[in-house]
């Protein structure tokens, strides 16, 4: 049986993936800063306890993050490379070298250290999860209106990307593999209007055209996925799930 470490396990992707990495019949071992039931110690900032948790593992998913996201990437490309590790499957995001966030040109550096660190590897770039959705709208319970920028998002659920890694931790190194989206690509007013009806709020929503380069770049499509979605999950059964209606 593989042993498989997934690194920000406890975090939104994190969670449902070392489940589902469990439930595929993989023994998983769940990193995290914290100790308790059911993790493995260790900081990627660090240093300390990493070496332990990284031996005998076959595979490593990457999946934690913070302020420092690309030193922690590296220390687990690193002692992935020094342990001799099978395959590193490292989650990105969709559309980072043309959206010009400083997070996104960091997944650039990531991606590209991974590449060139002879560790065997699989990197899948995804949209942006239903939680990042709902945390954009969420964040502005106090205005007196919800502010939707005027560009589309293609929310995915976190069990859809879930699914989607533990598929690679299956398969041998691939390499950069298709970039995977959600079932709808919707305007964030769109969206905005499904939070507000689950919410019950009654503020007016207001479609904000802003300017730069960062907005520019949404606004061209470069965060969605076209041709055939691999989410099934909708932003409506996540608010569902979520707010009861
Ligand atoms: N949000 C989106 O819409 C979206 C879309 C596509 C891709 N992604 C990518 O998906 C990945 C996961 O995102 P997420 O939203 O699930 O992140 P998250 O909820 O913020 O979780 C971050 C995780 O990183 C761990 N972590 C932080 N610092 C650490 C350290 N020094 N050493 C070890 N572990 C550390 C945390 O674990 P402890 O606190 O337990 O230590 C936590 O489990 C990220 O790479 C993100 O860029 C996100």
């Amino acid at each position: 049986m593989k042993t498989v470490l997934v690194t920000g396990a406890t975090g939104t992707l994190g969670t449902p993936t070392a489940r589902t990495v469990k439930d595929a019949g993989y023994r998983v071992r769940a990193l995290s800063r914290k100790s308790g039931d059911g993790l493995t110690t260790g900081d990627l900032l660090t240093g300390e306890g990493i070496p332990e948790a990284i031996e005998d593992v076959d595979t490593v998913v990457h999946l934690a993050t913070g302020s420092r996201d690309v030193e922690q990437a590296k220390a687990a490309i690193d002692a992935c490379r020094d342990a001799g590790i099978a395959h590193f499957v490292l989650i990105s995001i969709v559309g980072i070298e043309s959206i010009p966030l400083g997070y996104y040109k960091g997944k650039v550096e990531i991606e590209k250290y991974l590449e060139k660190s002879r560790v065997p590897f699989s990197i899948v770039r995804a949209t942006q999860f239903h939680q990042f959705v709902d945390g954009i709208f969420s964040a502005q319970r106090f205005l007196p209106l919800i502010v939707a920028p005027k560009f589309s998002f293609q929310p995915i659920s976190t069990d859809d990307v879930a699914t989607r890694l533990v598929e690679l931790v299956g398969s041998a190194p691939a390499g950069r593999v298709a970039d995977i989206g959600g079932p709808e690509s919707l305007t964030a007013t769109e969206l905005a209007q499904k939070w507000k009806n689950s919410n019950g709020s009654r503020r007016a929503i207001w479609t904000a055209n802003m300017p730069g380069k960062i907005v520019k770049g949404y606004a061209a499509g470069h965060n969605l996925v076209p041709g055939r979605p691999y989410g099934t999950s909708t932003f409506d059964e996540f608010l569902r799930d979520k707010y009861g209606k």
